[in-house]
């Protein structure tokens, strides 16, 4: 198993470039079920959980020809066999977002068998939102050792009104399956309290161009008009806003100057706004004819000041981030409060901080966060995508050497992390954890 090795202090300058969205790719991906014609995905970010689609895809009956770019990978899709549609627990259990391909297997195929998948590290994710909204389309849904059956009488699911509001605001992979679904239904289906992440505009804006009729992607309202069929498309993939936001972080917590291309700053704003009332500059450099895709410079001058932060469904402040700026704040001159409205749970990485000198309370959802002078090198566990990310700025920013255990959390999420870090001055290097065994058993 890999290690970080992390030295901290050092300065960041110079530029990266941000990859195309693991969350926005999953579905995506998942999309090229609902049609017999190639798609073709730009700027697909080379990850294991992008691998783990693939290899689902494949078992699904789908060819992917992957062509390696500049700029991430090129991946075209096409089905060869529509007559497998069980996506196995083998596969779903490593990632949750293979449920995306529920919707889009229902609405082509009439039928799907869907591992049901189980909870994470960062709290109990159920899915009966997706299944509920499948279910206002006319889907037949039942539970068999474990998988979610769900099969669409006469093969054809039925448009209608369906509500997404769960007890935490929408559900976004819940909202990216009806859609999907929805695209091939008979008749007219309308979402209510519908996420309205950028992720579900990047997906109604592929499935328009492959020839489905959305209206209002983006806002809670969405309308879809079933059409008989959809054709294939070639698709950009947005670019990762989560991504981005990290590298202000290590930008923000190290005093650096550090340019971000391909940045999209439109998707921002509750991050950015943030940034700045903690005294941390977004300067834009270039819209480049695209909001989504700036370039931006991040610095600090001064001291970062304390902030309150709720997370919250888009266009609030995103959970995808949390970790990463409680890092931050653990370096500020004052108190401040987290509160996690999405995943009351996601907090595994308090402790790790706190084992770098952090000063954190948490209770239940909340967090206060107590700035301190400086956070100490220290070996710490990678727990999930983000908390993981979090102990990397921290860890930028620490004195000593940090090593963060078990990466594979990082590579989920996150593409060439350590070369895009060490291309701008961090000094972070990948290790075999043999070489740490120690440390790694101290923890
Ligand atoms: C997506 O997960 C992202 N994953 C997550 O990113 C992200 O944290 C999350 O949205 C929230 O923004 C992908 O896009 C692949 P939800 P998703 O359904 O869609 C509750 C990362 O680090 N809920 O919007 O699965 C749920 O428990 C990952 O990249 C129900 O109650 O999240 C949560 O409290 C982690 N019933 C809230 O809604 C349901 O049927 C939002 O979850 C579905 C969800």
């Amino acid at each position: 198993m890999d290690v970080f090795v992390i030295e901290g202090g050092r300065r960041l300058s110079g530029s990266i470039r941000i990859h195309g969205s693991k969350n926005a790719a999953l579905p995506l991906m998942a999309a090229c079920l609902l049609t017999d014609e190639p798609m073709i995905l730009s700027d697909v970010p080379n990850l294991s959980d992008i691998r783990n689609m693939t290899r689902l895809l494949g078992e699904l009956g789908v060819h992917s020809g992957i062509e390696d770019t500049d700029h991430g990978q090129t991946i075209t899709h096409r089905v060869t066999d529509a007559t497998q549609s069980h996506a196995r627990y083998e596969i779903v259990r490593t990632m949750r977002a293979s449920i995306s391909t529920l919707g889009p297997l229902l609405a082509k195929r009439g039928s799907a068998r869907v591992s049901l998948p189980g909870g994470c590290a960062i709290g109990q994710r159920p899915v009966d939102l997706h299944l509920r909204g499948l279910e206002a389309l006319g889907a037949k849904i039942t539970l068999e050792g474990g998988d979610i059956e769900a099969t669409a009488p006469n093969g054809r699911l039925i448009g209608a009104p369906v509500f997404l509001g769960g007890p935490f605001g929408s559900t976004v992979l819940g909202t990216a399956n009806i859609l999907s679904a929805a695209t091939l239904a008979r008749g007219t289906t309308i979402i209510e309290s519908a996420a309205c992440e950028p992720e579900i505009v990047d997906l109604a804006n592929m499935l328009n161009a492959m020839g489905a009729k959305i209206r209002g992607a983006g806002s809670p309202r969405i309308t879809i008009e079933g059409v008989d069929e959809l054709g294939g498309t070639s698709h950009r993939v947005m670019p990762d806003r989560i991504e981005a936001g990290t590298y202000m972080c290590a930008a923000a917590i190290t005093g650096s100057d550090l340019t971000l291309e391909n940045c999209p700053l439109d998707a921002m704003m509750s991050a950015t706004d943030t940034l700045g009332h903690m005294g941390i500059d977004v300067e834009v450099n270039d819209r480049n004819g695209d909001p989504m895709r700036s370039s931006c410079t991040i610095s600090r001058s001064g001291e970062i000041k304390p902030v309150q932060i709720t997370t919250q469904p888009h266009p609030g402040f995103p959970t995808d981030l949390q970790a990463q700026f409680m890092a931050l704040l653990c370096l500020s001159n004052g108190n401040s409060v987290i509160t996690e409205k999405i995943f009351p749970e996601r907090f595994l990485h308090v402790a790790e901080l706190s084992r770098m000198g952090a000063q954190i309370h948490r209770q239940g959802a909340t967090a206060v966060v107590t700035g301190v002078k400086e956070l100490t090198g220290a070996p710490v566990m990678a727990s999930d995508l983000r908390a993981s990310a979090g102990l990397v700025i921290a860890a930028l920013a620490a004195r000593g050497t940090t090593i963060i255990n078990r990466v594979y959390h990082i590579d989920r999420g996150y593409e060439q992390l350590e070369e895009k870090l060490s291309g701008v001055g961090a000094s972070i290097r990948r290790a075999d954890a043999e070489e740490f065994a120690d440390s790694a058993m101290s923890i």
